[in-house]
Protein backbone atom coordinates (compact mmCIF):
# COMPACT_ATOMS: atom_id res chain seq x y z
CA UNK A 1 0.00 0.00 0.00
CA UNK A 2 1.43 3.34 -0.99
CA UNK A 3 1.02 6.14 1.71
CA UNK A 4 -0.25 9.75 0.62
CA UNK A 5 3.08 12.37 1.67
CA UNK A 6 2.17 15.18 3.60
CA UNK A 7 4.94 17.11 2.17
CA UNK A 8 3.94 16.21 -1.08
CA UNK A 9 0.27 16.29 -1.54
CA UNK A 10 -1.72 17.97 0.72
CA UNK A 11 -4.07 15.05 2.45
CA UNK A 12 -7.90 15.74 2.92
CA UNK A 13 -8.64 15.98 7.16
CA UNK A 14 -11.83 15.91 9.28
CA UNK A 15 -12.53 16.76 12.50
CA UNK A 16 -11.61 13.34 13.61
CA UNK A 17 -8.11 12.18 13.16
CA UNK A 18 -7.56 9.43 10.86
CA UNK A 19 -4.49 8.48 12.71
CA UNK A 20 -4.03 9.30 16.81
CA UNK A 21 -0.33 8.49 17.89
CA UNK A 22 0.48 8.88 21.61
CA UNK A 23 3.29 8.89 23.95
CA UNK A 24 1.67 7.56 26.84
CA UNK A 25 3.95 9.03 30.10
CA UNK A 26 3.65 9.78 33.63
CA UNK A 27 3.21 6.38 35.15
CA UNK A 28 6.47 6.21 37.39
CA UNK A 29 5.03 9.48 38.07
CA UNK A 30 1.66 8.52 38.87
CA UNK A 31 2.86 5.59 41.19
CA UNK A 32 5.31 7.85 42.88
CA UNK A 33 2.78 10.60 43.82
CA UNK A 34 1.27 7.78 45.65
CA UNK A 35 4.08 6.37 47.46
CA UNK A 36 3.87 3.19 45.04
CA UNK A 37 6.73 1.91 43.30
CA UNK A 38 6.90 2.94 39.58
CA UNK A 39 5.88 -0.37 37.97
CA UNK A 40 2.50 -0.01 39.73
CA UNK A 41 2.02 3.34 37.39
CA UNK A 42 3.00 0.46 34.23
CA UNK A 43 0.27 -1.49 35.79
CA UNK A 44 -2.26 1.00 36.00
CA UNK A 45 -1.48 2.51 32.87
CA UNK A 46 -2.86 -1.30 30.71
CA UNK A 47 -6.29 -0.32 31.52
CA UNK A 48 -5.62 3.39 29.89
CA UNK A 49 -4.53 1.59 27.31
CA UNK A 50 -8.21 -0.03 27.21
CA UNK A 51 -10.01 2.63 27.53
CA UNK A 52 -7.85 4.72 24.60
CA UNK A 53 -8.66 1.62 22.41
CA UNK A 54 -12.40 1.68 23.30
CA UNK A 55 -12.66 5.49 22.84
CA UNK A 56 -10.89 6.03 19.71
CA UNK A 57 -12.45 2.98 18.03
CA UNK A 58 -16.51 4.81 19.26
CA UNK A 59 -15.02 7.68 17.81
CA UNK A 60 -14.68 6.60 14.49
CA UNK A 61 -10.04 6.89 14.45
CA UNK A 62 -8.77 4.16 12.10
CA UNK A 63 -5.40 4.15 13.42
CA UNK A 64 -4.50 4.84 17.05
CA UNK A 65 -0.66 4.29 17.16
CA UNK A 66 0.67 4.01 21.76
CA UNK A 67 4.30 4.41 21.92
CA UNK A 68 5.19 1.39 24.72
CA UNK A 69 8.77 1.06 24.80
CA UNK A 70 11.33 3.30 23.00
CA UNK A 71 15.04 1.85 21.97
CA UNK A 72 16.39 4.28 24.66
CA UNK A 73 14.43 3.03 27.77
CA UNK A 74 16.59 -0.09 28.20
CA UNK A 75 18.78 2.37 29.85
CA UNK A 76 16.21 1.88 32.57
CA UNK A 77 16.54 -0.18 36.23
CA UNK A 78 16.88 -4.15 35.06
CA UNK A 79 13.69 -4.94 37.27
CA UNK A 80 11.48 -1.98 35.76
CA UNK A 81 12.31 -3.20 32.33
CA UNK A 82 11.65 -6.57 32.95
CA UNK A 83 8.84 -5.63 34.56
CA UNK A 84 7.37 -3.99 31.24
CA UNK A 85 8.69 -7.21 29.30
CA UNK A 86 6.10 -9.32 31.68
CA UNK A 87 3.65 -6.66 31.25
CA UNK A 88 3.89 -6.90 27.17
CA UNK A 89 3.64 -10.83 27.61
CA UNK A 90 0.87 -10.72 30.70
CA UNK A 91 -1.45 -8.04 28.13
CA UNK A 92 -0.93 -9.90 24.50
CA UNK A 93 -2.24 -13.00 26.34
CA UNK A 94 -5.14 -11.79 28.22
CA UNK A 95 -6.47 -9.10 25.58
CA UNK A 96 -6.31 -10.67 21.90
CA UNK A 97 -10.06 -12.04 22.13
CA UNK A 98 -11.08 -8.60 23.46
CA UNK A 99 -9.32 -6.68 20.01
CA UNK A 100 -11.20 -9.43 18.16
CA UNK A 101 -14.70 -8.93 19.57
CA UNK A 102 -13.69 -5.41 18.78
CA UNK A 103 -12.86 -5.35 15.91
CA UNK A 104 -8.77 -4.36 16.47
CA UNK A 105 -6.51 -5.34 14.45
CA UNK A 106 -2.83 -5.29 16.22
CA UNK A 107 0.60 -4.33 14.88
CA UNK A 108 3.60 -4.12 16.83
CA UNK A 109 6.25 -2.02 15.33
CA UNK A 110 10.19 -1.64 16.35
CA UNK A 111 13.01 -3.59 16.50
CA UNK A 112 12.27 -6.72 17.62
CA UNK A 113 14.96 -9.16 17.55
CA UNK A 114 16.06 -7.34 20.63
CA UNK A 115 13.17 -9.22 22.37
CA UNK A 116 13.25 -12.94 23.64
CA UNK A 117 11.72 -15.80 21.71
CA UNK A 118 8.53 -16.24 23.90
CA UNK A 119 7.64 -12.30 23.36
CA UNK A 120 8.47 -12.68 19.90
CA UNK A 121 5.97 -15.59 19.08
CA UNK A 122 3.23 -14.13 20.90
CA UNK A 123 3.52 -10.97 18.90
CA UNK A 124 3.22 -12.94 16.12
CA UNK A 125 0.23 -15.08 17.18
CA UNK A 126 -1.46 -11.73 18.12
CA UNK A 127 -0.83 -9.98 14.82
CA UNK A 128 -2.39 -13.18 12.78
CA UNK A 129 -5.34 -13.54 14.86
CA UNK A 130 -6.01 -9.84 14.55
CA UNK A 131 -5.21 -9.67 11.05
CA UNK A 132 -8.73 -9.97 9.20
CA UNK A 133 -10.15 -7.18 11.91
CA UNK A 134 -10.80 -3.79 9.94
CA UNK A 135 -12.71 -1.35 12.77
CA UNK A 136 -9.48 0.05 14.01
CA UNK A 137 -5.64 -1.09 13.80
CA UNK A 138 -3.89 -0.52 17.09
CA UNK A 139 -0.17 -0.02 16.94
CA UNK A 140 2.06 -0.68 19.74
CA UNK A 141 5.46 0.73 19.13
CA UNK A 142 7.95 -1.64 21.26
CA UNK A 143 11.62 -0.80 21.22
CA UNK A 144 10.61 1.72 18.61
CA UNK A 145 12.80 4.77 17.83
CA UNK A 146 12.25 7.21 14.98
CA UNK A 147 15.62 7.16 14.08
CA UNK A 148 16.14 3.52 13.82
CA UNK A 149 12.74 3.62 11.66
CA UNK A 150 14.19 5.40 8.91
CA UNK A 151 17.76 3.50 9.30
CA UNK A 152 16.04 0.40 9.02
CA UNK A 153 14.20 1.76 6.09
CA UNK A 154 17.17 2.93 4.15
CA UNK A 155 19.05 -0.07 4.73
CA UNK A 156 16.03 -2.60 3.53
CA UNK A 157 15.80 0.17 0.39
CA UNK A 158 19.22 -0.14 -0.72
CA UNK A 159 19.11 -4.09 0.11
CA UNK A 160 16.13 -4.39 -2.04
CA UNK A 161 16.91 -2.16 -4.88
CA UNK A 162 21.36 -2.07 -5.00
CA UNK A 163 20.98 -0.02 -8.46
CA UNK A 164 19.53 3.04 -6.32
CA UNK A 165 23.46 3.33 -4.44
CA UNK A 166 24.64 4.28 -7.42
CA UNK A 167 22.20 6.76 -8.25
CA UNK A 168 20.97 8.83 -5.44
CA UNK A 169 19.02 11.30 -7.02
CA UNK A 170 16.11 8.49 -7.24
CA UNK A 171 16.09 8.42 -3.68
CA UNK A 172 13.05 10.67 -2.81
CA UNK A 173 10.07 9.97 -0.08
CA UNK A 174 7.61 8.12 -2.66
CA UNK A 175 11.19 5.50 -2.50
CA UNK A 176 11.88 5.57 1.46
CA UNK A 177 7.88 5.28 2.80
CA UNK A 178 7.29 1.72 1.58
CA UNK A 179 9.72 0.60 4.12
CA UNK A 180 9.05 2.53 7.23
CA UNK A 181 7.29 -0.02 9.86
CA UNK A 182 4.16 2.16 9.60
CA UNK A 183 4.08 2.31 5.82
CA UNK A 184 0.77 0.49 6.26
CA UNK A 185 -1.14 4.11 7.87
CA UNK A 186 -1.36 7.21 6.86
CA UNK A 187 0.88 9.78 8.65
CA UNK A 188 -0.50 11.03 12.22
CA UNK A 189 -3.21 13.46 12.31
CA UNK A 190 -2.95 14.14 16.13
CA UNK A 191 -0.35 13.26 18.34
CA UNK A 192 -0.61 13.07 22.02
CA UNK A 193 2.13 13.08 24.75
CA UNK A 194 0.88 12.57 28.51
CA UNK A 195 2.86 13.46 31.20
CA UNK A 196 3.50 17.43 31.24
CA UNK A 197 6.70 16.50 28.92
CA UNK A 198 6.95 18.68 25.66
CA UNK A 199 9.25 16.49 23.58
CA UNK A 200 9.03 14.13 20.62
CA UNK A 201 11.52 11.56 22.39
CA UNK A 202 12.59 9.80 19.43
CA UNK A 203 8.91 8.88 18.37
CA UNK A 204 7.91 8.86 15.25
CA UNK A 205 10.20 11.65 13.97
CA UNK A 206 9.77 11.03 10.37
CA UNK A 207 5.79 10.61 10.31
CA UNK A 208 5.00 13.60 12.20
CA UNK A 209 6.18 16.49 9.99
CA UNK A 210 2.88 18.01 9.66
CA UNK A 211 1.03 16.32 12.66
CA UNK A 212 -0.97 18.38 15.04
CA UNK A 213 1.08 18.19 18.36
CA UNK A 214 -1.18 18.00 22.07
CA UNK A 215 0.39 17.72 25.41
CA UNK A 216 -1.40 17.34 28.19
CA UNK A 217 -0.34 17.42 32.28
CA UNK A 218 -2.65 14.41 33.00
CA UNK A 219 -0.71 10.87 33.84
CA UNK A 220 -1.12 8.68 31.34
CA UNK A 221 -3.12 6.38 34.35
CA UNK A 222 -5.16 8.86 34.77
CA UNK A 223 -6.07 9.34 30.87
CA UNK A 224 -9.61 8.11 29.42
CA UNK A 225 -12.42 9.26 27.07
CA UNK A 226 -12.78 12.44 28.39
CA UNK A 227 -9.05 13.48 28.38
CA UNK A 228 -9.74 12.27 24.45
CA UNK A 229 -12.66 14.30 24.22
CA UNK A 230 -10.70 17.26 25.24
CA UNK A 231 -7.59 16.23 22.95
CA UNK A 232 -10.00 15.97 20.11
CA UNK A 233 -11.91 19.15 20.49
CA UNK A 234 -8.74 21.06 20.68
CA UNK A 235 -7.75 19.45 17.18
CA UNK A 236 -11.27 20.02 15.79
CA UNK A 237 -10.39 23.61 16.24
CA UNK A 238 -6.69 23.40 14.32
CA UNK A 239 -6.40 25.26 11.03
CA UNK A 240 -4.02 22.92 9.09
CA UNK A 241 -2.55 24.38 6.80
CA UNK A 242 0.28 22.02 5.39
CA UNK A 243 1.95 25.27 4.24
CA UNK A 244 -0.73 27.37 2.45
CA UNK A 245 -2.26 30.37 4.09
CA UNK A 246 -5.43 31.01 5.77
CA UNK A 247 -7.04 33.43 3.14
CA UNK A 248 -6.20 30.05 0.52
CA UNK A 249 -7.94 27.73 2.98
CA UNK A 250 -10.64 29.75 2.73
CA UNK A 251 -11.11 30.39 -0.71
CA UNK A 252 -10.01 26.97 -2.05
CA UNK A 253 -8.57 27.89 -5.79
C1 LIG B 1 5.80 5.91 30.43
O1 LIG B 1 5.81 6.31 31.77
C2 LIG B 1 5.96 4.42 30.27
C3 LIG B 1 7.22 4.00 29.65
C4 LIG B 1 8.16 4.78 29.23
C5 LIG B 1 7.41 2.59 29.49
P1 LIG B 1 7.17 6.60 32.52
O2 LIG B 1 7.66 5.34 33.12
O3 LIG B 1 8.14 7.27 31.60
O4 LIG B 1 6.69 7.60 33.64
P2 LIG B 1 7.45 8.88 34.16
O5 LIG B 1 7.71 9.76 32.97
O6 LIG B 1 8.73 8.41 34.79
O7 LIG B 1 6.51 9.50 35.14
C1 LIG C 1 8.83 8.09 25.98
O1 LIG C 1 8.77 8.31 27.34
C2 LIG C 1 8.71 6.65 25.67
C3 LIG C 1 7.46 6.00 26.04
C4 LIG C 1 6.39 6.54 26.57
C5 LIG C 1 7.39 4.61 25.74
P1 LIG C 1 10.07 8.48 28.22
O2 LIG C 1 9.61 8.72 29.61
O3 LIG C 1 11.00 7.36 28.00
O4 LIG C 1 10.72 9.81 27.59
P2 LIG C 1 11.81 10.80 28.19
O5 LIG C 1 12.99 9.96 28.61
O6 LIG C 1 11.19 11.49 29.36
O7 LIG C 1 12.11 11.76 27.07
MG1 LIG D 1 8.54 9.20 31.18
Amino acid sequence: MSQISSTRTIPVTGRIPRHVAIIMDGNGRWATQRKLPRTAGHVRGVQAVRRAVEACGHRGVEYLTLFAFSSENWRRPAQEVSLLMRLFVRTLEREVDKLVAQGVRLRIVGDLGAFDAKLRRLIDEAEQRTEQQSTLTLTIAANYGGRWDILQAMQALLKAHPEMAEHPEQLDEDALNPWLAMAYAPEPDLFIRTGGEQRISNFLIWQLAYTELYFTDCYWPDFGAAQIDQAFAWYADRERRFGRTSEQLRTPT
